[in-house]
């Protein structure tokens, strides 16, 4: 008589009970899958409600299992424990210690000579949240040619392409000379742009320089810290909200969004354009103590990177994890011209996942 579900006595995957049309759908051979794609050749949905598992053996690291359908499987055993176990590839987050990194440097001329230099460059932006490259031509334009060879741009109403200098009545005061505090960029999209990458042609004026902070340590910090500032920024939902005289964009979301493990997922933080929800008074009070808070924490050096982004570097930097912040410039002192573009997470996450799998 088969069994719906099969519990095996020993090994890594002792401590589960294997559902029959959970195993019947990850069959991976040829008549099963297309074996360019791995794109499944029948509908699961499908497969009988009743469907057992008559036998199963395990040889070495594969089990091999008998469906009471007349098909035959077998299974990596490591390869469904990283799935049941939700054990990723990619590298987990590391908390900054700013005392001790050295700033992420990586050279335009090596990252796209072999596939090791290029995997070094996205397992670090994924550990701490940027990389910075450098001997890049200071021209128009190759901030682009950088991001296309990792994949597609991002266009937005700021184009695929947007020019950070000063100029009169700007649409976002990232084209003024003033201070930008510590801010995530687009937090009004539909989704955030997930990476930003900045490229300086020229930095000539007296100020200006740049910083990247940490929201997943300030996360974490507050968690640690000051768990009732954590759980109002957690739970509520700010509008924010970016107006010019083509468009009006809006969305409602957390300034700090967790993931459905309650893990960090996501900051939004750009003072200049966020609204509170009307709150009864006492709620009103902790969200903008815990905002100031947050804000503190955004702007301290305990955060913080600081440096200068110098003709012919990108900075390349998670815009759903990191903030990033500039001085006040003079204009008069000097040129100053960056040219900026975004790319998604879908680009950088793809190509890391290939290249370890290859
Ligand atoms: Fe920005």
């Amino acid at each position: 008589m088969g069994k719906k579900v099969i519990n095996i006595k020993e090994g890594k995957l002792s401590e589960f009970k294997l559902h029959s049309i959970w195993l019947r759908e990850r069959i991976n051979g040829a008549e099963f899958l297309d074996q360019n794609n791995l794109q499944r050749l029948y509908e699961p949905s499908l497969l009988e409600d009743n469907l057992l598992i008559n036998a199963h053996t395990i040889n070495k690291n594969i089990l091999n299992v008998e469906f009471s359908d007349g098909t035959k499987g077998s299974f990596n055993i490591d390869d469904l424990y990283n799935e049941i176990k939700n054990i990723d590839v990619l590298p987990q987050k590391k908390i900054w210690d700013i005392k001790k990194d050295n700033l992420k440097i990586f050279d335009n001329n090596q990252i796209f000579e072999n596939d090791s230099e290029l995997t070094r460059m996205l397992e670090i932006f994924y550990q701490y949240g940027y990389v910075i490259i450098k001997n890049t031509k200071p021209e128009e334009n190759e901030v682009i040619n950088f991001a296309e060879k990792l994949g597609p741009v991002r266009s937005t109403n700021f184009g695929k392409l947007f020019n950070v200098v000063s100029k009169p009545n700007p649409n976002d005061l990232a084209y003024t000379a003033l201070e930008l505090t510590s801010h995530s960029d687009n937090p009004y999209r539909r989704p955030v742009p997930g990476i930003q990458l900045l490229h300086c042609i020229s930095n000539e004026s007296m100020g200006g320089d740049s910083s990247l902070i940490d929201g997943f340590s300030v996360s974490n910090y507050l968690k640690q810290n000051e768990i009732e500032f954590y759980k109002i920024l957690t739970e509520t939902n700010i509008t924010f909200k970016f107006t010019d005289v083509d468009t009006i964009l809006v969305d409602k979301a957390k300034l700090i969004e967790l993931d459905h493990n309650n893990n960090f997922r996501q900051i939004r933080f750009s003072g200049r354009l966020d609204y509170a929800p009307l709150l009864d008074e006492k709620k009103l009070d902790l969200f903008y103590s815990a905002r100031k808070y947050m804000f503190k924490l955004c702007n301290s050096d305990i955060f913080k990177i600081k440096f200068r982004l110098s003709k012919g570097m990108i900075a390349m930097f998670d815009n759903l994890r990191l903030l990033h912040g500039r001085t006040k410039f003079d204009p008069n002192t000097g040129f100053r011209h960056l040219q900026g573009c975004y790319i998604d997470h879908d680009v950088t996450e793809g190509k890391l996942r290939r290249l370890l799998k290859s």
